[in-house]
């Protein structure tokens, strides 16, 4: 349902083809500067609300008129949830309270402490496969950016034979795929390849985290159903890769394309990297619009009022990050700014569980990467790299690299 009086103002991002998935920054620059809040098409097909700017974006994630049940949506929308099973994603409080707080007695900082030494090792062993291929040329998404957050995840969840390539295909289809019954058969096939191997943990179960879950129980007794296991697994599965492969070919491009911040990097690795990575995050992040929110009654963002019953609502976190308003100069890529307050993991109560985990590898991948080549350099033009299709993630499909 849209008002007559927005229909005419509807901007088709679809029609801006290729160039707004190559530069989305400069398509959201323009329309923040006529304004918080547009009604777009999106390449998906659907109509949304889109917010874009820094303390608009912000006051979205957090605005709990905004729902992120599929049950809200309008159903003339022409959307449709890709999900396997129950996630606390697409949960809103207390649903979402009850699913997070289970997630997080078992997915502790201290788990993800314990996987450094596991996660340079993972990157030692990539590395040295990268730089023993031929004439010292890689696509570093195939060499490191993906093979890294995927392994890590698989064990961390307890799944060291994960069957990467089908689970690629699936993950990346499900959530990028152009034609709606491609990513429902992805997500699909997901899912029943997810069922067996839950199956076969609760059989056989570890000392991982999917064996956790399935045995966790919080003082009152309270456990996961089966569809919350299978939600569970597979949101941590996609979350936990989909998003850090992006990090890490993000990162690694911005410091290529920035020489003078690379040899900064290079000089004190120890007082820069992690504001590096905060840098990385909020000056070329993963994920560019975050899941679905939906209205539950007519919100006023900024001044513009998103009627109620299941309108979607769409936060460009991508733009809250280069505000002017929010950091001088947002186009440039600065390791020394205060990079602080940034969006790039959203805001409010569905903020990234996973993001210490991303950083954590991002640092070690990075780093290891820059003293294993002294000499790294980007190996194709940027303007003929090509980005991953849609407006959830961000990053490029293949990063050629040599050193
Ligand atoms: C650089 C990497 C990552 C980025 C940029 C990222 C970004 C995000 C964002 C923006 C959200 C909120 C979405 C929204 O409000 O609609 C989110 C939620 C989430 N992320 Fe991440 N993520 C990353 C890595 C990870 C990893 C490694 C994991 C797991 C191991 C993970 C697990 C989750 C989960 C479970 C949620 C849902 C939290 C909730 O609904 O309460 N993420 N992430």
């Amino acid at each position: 349902m849209t008002s007559e009086a927005t229909e005419d103002a509807v901007v088709d991002l679809a029609a801006l083809g290729d160039g707004f998935t190559r530069d989305p920054y400069s398509v959201y620059a323009g329309l923040r500067e006529r304004g918080p809040v547009h009604r777009v098409r999106m390449p998906e097909g659907a109509d949304a609300w889109l917010v874009v700017g820094y303390e608009a974006g912000r006051a979205a994630l957090a605005d709990p008129r905004l729902s992120k049940e599929w049950r809200n949506a309008d159903p003339d929308l022409g959307v449709k949830a890709v999900a396997s099973g129950t996630t606390m994603l697409s949960s809103d409080a207390p649903a979402h309270t009850r699913l997070r707080k289970l997630v997080t007695r078992e997915f502790t900082p201290r788990r993800v402490e314990l996987l450094a030494p596991r996660i340079q090792e993972m990157t030692d062993a990539l590395l040295d496969a990268m730089l023993e291929g031929p004439d010292r040329r890689a696509d570093l998404v195939e060499a490191l950016s993906f093979p890294l957050p995927i392994t890590v995840i698989g064990e961390l969840l307890g799944v060291p034979a994960l069957d990467q390539d089908s689970f690629r295909e699936w993950s990346n289809t499900s959530i990028s795929a152009p034609v709606l019954a491609d990513r429902m058969a992805a997500a699909k096939a997901m899912s029943e390849y997810l069922t067996a191997l839950l199956e076969s943990k609760r059989e056989r179960p570890g000392d991982d985290l999917m064996s956790a879950l399935i045995t966790t129980a919080d003082e009152d007794g309270d456990r996961l159903s089966g569809p919350e296991l299978l939600g569970m697994a597979w949101l941590l599965l996609v979350a936990g890769h989909e998003t850090t492969v992006n990090l890490i070919s993000n990162g690694v491009l911005a410091l290529l394309g920035n020489p003078e911040q690379l040899a900064d990097l290079r000089a004190d690795f120890d007082g820069l990297i992690d504001n590096a990575v905060e840098e990385m995050l909020r000056y070329d992040g993963p994920v560019e619009t975050p899941t679905y929110r939906f209205t539950t009654e007519p919100v006023d963002i900024a001044g513009t009022v998103v009627p109620g019953g299941g309108q979607l609502v769409l936060v460009a976190m991508a733009d809250a990050n280069r505000d002017p308003a929010k950091y001088a100069e947002p186009s440039r890529f600065d390791i020394r700014r205060d990079a602080r307050g940034h969006v790039a993991f959203g805001h409010g109560i569905h903020y990234c569980l996973g993001a210490p985990l991303a950083r954590l590898e991002a640092r070690i991948a990075i780093r290891s990467l820059l003293e294993r080549c002294p000499d790294l350099a980007l190996d194709i033009h940027p303007a003929a790299l090509t980005w991953r299709s849609g407006m959830l993630v961000r990053g490029p499909e293949s990063l050629p690299v040599s050193w």
